[in-house]
């Protein structure tokens, strides 16, 4: 079992390079059995969440190359079968694209049921409801979702809650259906965005994404032959963004979309850090006096959750009382234990985290609770006095690129170790 291990209260500085969204990879990687020839996917993270994808494909009878280290070759010509068990999928939660790409494929998937995740059930329902909408039978039974088409017919689906994941999985679903699918209330993601585009490089015809409605004219066949490289990852650039405020530090971040971090950098601004940009870059000049804020995370353009539990811990160092409302998932307060370890004064009231900065927080043996979590308890870790340690480092693993490396560019005092 690995863990961090950090020394603390010293400033981040210098540049860094953020890879490929990882919530655009684990939809693309899947999006590609739609194409029945070969696809050339760049920008690809070194993520375990990818590993484990590119892994499930390969068992479904896919062939993947490496031309390098973030850049593969899928060729989906030999799929076999359009069933993803529980023992392929178990240690990958974003599976659900692989029902929404075989339904696509094969009018016909069973894949097993997503299940819960590190912060609370994750229902699928608005996937079913739009997949049934195209005319699809589904079940649930023995832990497998199950779904079956004679034939796929658009239609128009509005989603009762903005969904990434729904919208996501009713694109995969309709993009070789017959006729029109109108998706309404459709999630606005950057990642959204970046699926419909290489969708659409691959011979789809996918107008809207990036605004509410989404509509998919369906195509015989996806002629695929392309390459496509993967945008910047939005949440890793916050991530640093936060990081270098959070330690008084002064970081540019490159290879970013600023109008993605549009959300982050107005507040960062409110609470009296620095930040400047260009076309692909962003800088943080930290300070230290940090004006208390209130933050509400909202579906895109709104403030990203999963940039939550960062953003408290920056807000533990602001003056005064700051809150963050979770307008997203209901159980997204874990981390709030560890970080009162170290000295955080932080209440949750129902989805509200009322925070009240301090002076300091100090180093203390720590747990990542998941992917998010664990990067904000390596901020609080890089921002306190003294050492810390991060245990059960798998979660950063799943979804931040040479996490530690990076870091250590900047100046942090930050190993690995294996126990
Ligand atoms: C995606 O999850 C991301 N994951 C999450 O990031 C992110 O937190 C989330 O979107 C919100 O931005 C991936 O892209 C792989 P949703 P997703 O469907 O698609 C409710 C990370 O750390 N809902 O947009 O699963 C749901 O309960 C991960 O990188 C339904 O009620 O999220 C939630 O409250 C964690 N019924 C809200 O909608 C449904 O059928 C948004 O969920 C689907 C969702």
């Amino acid at each position: 079992m690995d863990k961090l291990v950090i020394n603390g209260n010293r400033p981040l500085c210098g540049e860094v390079y953020v890879s490929g969204a990882k919530n655009a990879a684990v939809a693309v990687i899947p999006a590609a059995l739609l194409i029945e020839g070969t696809c050339r996917i760049e920008n690809v993270p070194g993520i375990k969440d990818v590993r484990i994808l590119e892994d499930i494909l390969t068992q479904l009878g896919a062939r993947i190359e490496f031309d390098d280290k973030n850049s593969i070759v899928i060729d989906s010509q030999n799929i076999n079968t359009y069933s993803a068990p529980y023992d392929m999928i178990k240690s990958m939660r974003a599976s659900y694209y692989l029902l929404g790409a075989l339904l696509g494929r094969f009018k016909r998937a069973e894949v097993a049921f997503p299940g819960g995740c590190d912060f609370g059930f994750r229902p699928i329902d608005q996937h079913i409801k739009g997949f049934e909408a195209l005319g699809a039978r589904v079940e649930v039974e023995h832990g497998l979702v199950k779904a079956y088409a004679e034939k796929l017919v658009g239609n128009k689906i509005y989603l009762d809650v903005v969904s990434v994941g729904a919208t996501i999985n009713l694109m995969l679903a309709a993009v070789k259906a017959e006729g029109t699918t109108v998706i309404e209330n459709a999630a606005k993601e950057p990642h959204v965005v970046d699926i419909a585009n290489f969708l659409n490089s691959m011979g789809a015809n996918i107008k809207g994404a990036g605004t509410d409605v989404i509509k998919v004219k369906g195509v015989s066949a996806l002629s695929g032959g392309a390459t496509y490289s993967i945008i910047p990852d939005q949440i890793e650039a916050g991530t640093f963004m936060i990081a270098a405020a959070a330690t008084a530090g002064d970081v540019t971040v490159r290879n970013v979309i600023p109008k993605h971090m549009e959300s982050l950098t107005a507040k960062l601004m409110e609470m009296n850090i620095q930040v400047v940009q260009g076309e692909d870059w962003i800088r943080v000049i930290g300070g230290d006096r940090i004006q208390k804020a209130n933050i509400k995370t909202l579906p895109y353009p709104g403030f990203p959750t999963d940039l939550h539990p960062p953003t408290a811990v920056l807000l533990c160092r602001a003056e005064g009382t700051s809150t963050i409302t979770e307008g997203v998932w209901d159980q997204r307060f874990q981390y709030v234990d560890e970080l009162k370890r170290m000295g955080a004064k932080i209440k949750v009231e129902g989805r509200i985290a009322v925070i009240e900065g301090v002076p300091r927080l100090t180093g203390a043996p720590i747990s990542a609770t998941d992917l998010r979590a664990g990067a904000a308890m390596a901020i609080a870790g890089l921002a306190a006095e003294g050492r810390t340690e991060i245990y059960n480092v798998k979660y950063i693993d799943r979804g931040y690129e040479n996490f530690e490396e990076k870091l250590r560019k900047l100046g942090a005092d930050i190993r690995r170790v294996t126990e």
